[in-house]
């Protein structure tokens, strides 16, 4: 009797063991429903995306607003810059990189990119680089009517320049090589 009342105090006990350990799991599993929200909030709050100093279309390049911006103009063996135009903000410091995508060399098929001071005779200028391969087509005599320009390039090459946009207005860019400027001239346009 005593015996039995003791084996049923043992079994009372495992039960409410038993039943403490589901509701111990009842209670973790409600828990484990909580750290999904954070991981949630995480993917709903992605990195600001990485907003573009420029941007292209139609053979224009249009810098955003900011204090200084890097692009890259090419040219190829077809006597051709890929932009046609190039806009860019008052006084913005532009990272110019004139790439030369094809093969010939810059004997033959010599490329720079040139921008000329507003109101500057572009086909006196041109004319005058013709004969300045020494300079490499830069005229010694007309150098103040230049701005900014890269070095003479050939294929696979790449000349990186920096300059300050200058005051508002439109401007030409060109490659001085002989006979180029018929076909490789831009207009540089700051707002
Ligand atoms: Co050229």
């Amino acid at each position: 009797m005593f015996k039995n009342a003791a084996s049923l105090l043992k079994h009372k006990a495992t039960l409410a063991f038993t039943v403490g350990s589901l509701m111990l799991v009842g209670c973790s599993e409600s828990q484990e429903k909580v750290p999904p929200k954070p991981a949630a909030a995480k993917s709903a709050k992605p990195a600001a995306p990485k907003k573009e100093a420029f941007s292209v279309k139609d053979g224009i390049l249009t810098t955003n607003p900011g204090d200084s911006v890097a692009f890259e103009i090419t040219s190829n063996d077809a006597m051709q810059y890929n932009l046609k135009e190039i806009h860019v903000q008052k006084g913005q410091k532009i990272t110019l990189t004139l790439s030369h995508v094809g093969k010939m060399a810059k004997t033959v098929m010599g490329h720079n990119w040139v921008l000329l001071k507003k109101d500057v005779d572009v086909s006196a200028f041109a004319t005058a680089a013709m004969s300045a391969q020494a300079t490499a087509y830069i005229p010694a005599d007309k150098k103040a009517e230049v701005l900014a320009h890269t070095d003479l390039i050939g294929g696979g090459e790449k000349s990186k320049i920096t300059f300050e946009a200058p005051e508002p207005g439109e401007y030409i860019f060109l490659c001085t090589f002989p006979g180029h400027n018929a076909m490789m001239r831009g207009k540089f346009i700051v707002k």
